[in-house]
């Protein structure tokens, strides 16, 4: 979800406007991904790098989560939605965590669309840590060199269970991954799209389905 400044800079608004509008652009995301019978939603919400925002800006945006958290729950849940956040709890505030782990128990037993939010996400630092898991199961005896494929590997990621995206979408004209989902995305059909985020639409979201299913798949095979 990029480009909720550039949206905000261009009608002469402050920058808080644009993530404002952001949200409700997330609203129409998730309720396009449900009517298209998209199973797993991930939105990159704020990254790890993101922290080197200006203080100000990261407060906007924590109190526009909060406000999202307490507002949207019951509606995803009664949607059939479930929730759950990938990222660093341990920077997020108490208050902020509170509201998720509520809305992950709320939503928990929900199958229609799995709705992953990562928050204070980065990549590379997942990996780590699942390296990290990985030598820590390895020392207690529970996994050897020679039991680990990229299967096992992945059940170390914090999208275990998971399926490895189908579509990445990045809005606001910008091509590159930034960190997101960088293990899961080895296969995944990229979609750059030039309209800043709070511009994209259900109508947008049913164009790039139906552009990925224009794409030949081939995972390295040959035709
Ligand atoms: C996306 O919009 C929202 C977040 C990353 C939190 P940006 O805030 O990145 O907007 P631009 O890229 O400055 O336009
Ligand atoms: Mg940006």
């Amino acid at each position: 979800m990029d480009g909720n400044g550039r949206w905000a800079r261009a009608r002469g608004l402050p920058r808080t406007v644009g993530h404002n509008s952001g949200a409700e652009a997330v609203r129409q995301a998730v309720k396009g991904a449900v009517a298209c019978g998209v199973e797993y939603l991930t939105l990159f919400g704020f990254s790890s790098e993101n922290w080197k925002r200006p203080a100000a800006e990261i407060d906007d945006l924590m109190g526009l989560l909060k406000l999202y958290l307490r507002r949207e729950i019951e509606e995803l849940h009664q949607n059939g939605v479930r929730l759950q956040v990938i990222g660093d709890r341990a920077r997020l505030g108490r208050d902020v965590v509170n509201l998720i782990e509520a809305g992950e128990a709320r939503t928990r037993d929900n199958t229609r669309l799995v709705l992953t939010v990562a928050l204070s996400y980065g990549a590379r630092a997942e990996i780590v840590l699942a390296a990290k898991r990985l030598l820590e199961a390895a020392g207690k005896g529970d996994i050897s060199a020679e039991d680990l494929n990229e299967e096992r590997f992945g059940s170390f990621l914090l999208t275990a269970g998971m399926p490895d995206p189908d579509l990445l979408i990045r809005t606001s004209g910008e091509k590159r991954i930034s960190n997101f989902l960088l293990w899961q995305c080895a296969y995944a059909e990229f979609i750059f799209v030039d309209k800043h985020w709070p511009d994209f639409g259900i109508d947008d979201l049913k164009a790039a389905i139906e552009e990925y299913h224009g794409r030949s798949r081939r995972y390295g095979a040959a035709e």
